[in-house]
């Protein structure tokens, strides 16, 4: 694998690969020195033209765990702000030798067209509404450590569809491994069309819960929204939130999902956020043990894949 831009380009052999991979570094992160060698001597960088806190910081912390040394670049100082053209930057940045570029951008689209300006492999951190694989691998992870596989899993994605790269990304990976999946919305908050896209779809979110073993809660996304989509966001929650109440609808066992930022008191009630069935504390957790697999799978080639009989010291 040459870069990562889209969930939709993994097989479900891809999937499977990369998540045993990421077994493997979640035992490198349990350990008292939680560092390999694998990546000594490759450089990845991150170009984020959009805020992020837990991938950007998740990507450095599997690069810093792989012993790959990182080159640190902010768009808000750098000379994009001087008016330097996207592809201007991404040559100057790769000319200082870097093996991996993570670029996340409002435009759907942007990590593909990076991918053929570079000889670095470019891994897609989130662009438009387009995708965000290694949301949907940390997902598809977490899901798979709370119930076990996603085979016949019954996965209801709620809130704005329309303006959601991870219910994008989402909907191809928990469907490839065998989940079904229902979409949970208002109308004004679902893609126009939805031609291709092996879903359900529902607009009564009472009528689902009791069926579900996740609830996939999504951020409503009102820097995307160019118009009122909903009427007001207490109507909004009124109909569409978690609250305790809708989880006393729930299965004993189904667990709540967020790929955060959360909106406590919008799609999701601030003390649902908190219950134990709430795992959104161990999706962030899991980000880092995918993010090293995907660079690992990217530039580690020759390198060995830690064990857990490896030593406590990671070599
Ligand atoms: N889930 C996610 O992409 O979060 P950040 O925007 O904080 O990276």
């Amino acid at each position: 694998m040459k870069h990562l831009l889209a969930a939709s380009d993994l097989t479900r052999a891809d999937i499977d690969h990369l998540l045993a991979l990421t077994d493997a570094f979640a035992e490198v992160g349990r350990r008292r020195m939680p560092k390999v060698p694998a990546l000594q001597g490759r450089t990845v960088t991150w170009l984020f033209y959009e805020d992020s806190t837990r991938t950007r910081l998740s990507f450095e912390q599997a690069a810093k765990r792989l012993s790959a040394d990182t080159l640190s670049f902010s768009v808000s100082s750098s000379s994009v702000r001087k008016g330097e053209s996207l592809r201007d930057t991404v040559q100057t940045i790769e000319a200082m030798g870097v093996d991996a570029i993570v670029v996340r951008h409002a435009s759907s689209g942007v990590p593909a067209q990076v991918a053929q300006w570079v000889s670095a492999s470019v891994v897609n951190a989130g662009d438009g509404w387009h995708e965000h694989p290694t949301q949907a691998l940390l997902d598809c992870y977490t899901i798979r450590s709370q119930l076990g596989d996603l085979d016949g899993r019954h996965i209801a994605i709620v809130g704005d569809i329309a303006h959601s790269r991870v219910a994008r990304s989402d909907v191809w990976a928990f469907t490839l491994l065998g989940a079904e999946v229902t979409l949970v919305a208002p109308r004004t908050l679902l893609p126009a069309s939805l031609e291709g896209w092996p879903v359900r779809v529902s607009h009564d979110l009472d009528a689902v819960l009791g069926d579900v073993d996740v609830v996939y809660l999504l951020r409503m996304q009102r820097e995307r929204m160019r118009e009122a989509l909903v009427p007001s966001l207490r109507e909004y929650s009124s109909r569409w939130g978690l609250t305790r109440r809708r989880v006393e609808l729930m299965d004993d066992k189904a667990i709540v999902m967020h790929p955060g930022p959360m909106n406590r008191g919008v799609e999701i009630a601030a003390d649902v956020a908190d219950l134990p069935r709430s795992v959104v504390v161990d999706q962030v957790r899991n980000g880092v043990a995918v993010r090293m697999a995907v660079l690992y799978e990217l530039l580690g080639s020759g390198a060995v894949v830690p064990r857990p009989l490896d030593r406590e010291d990671g070599v």
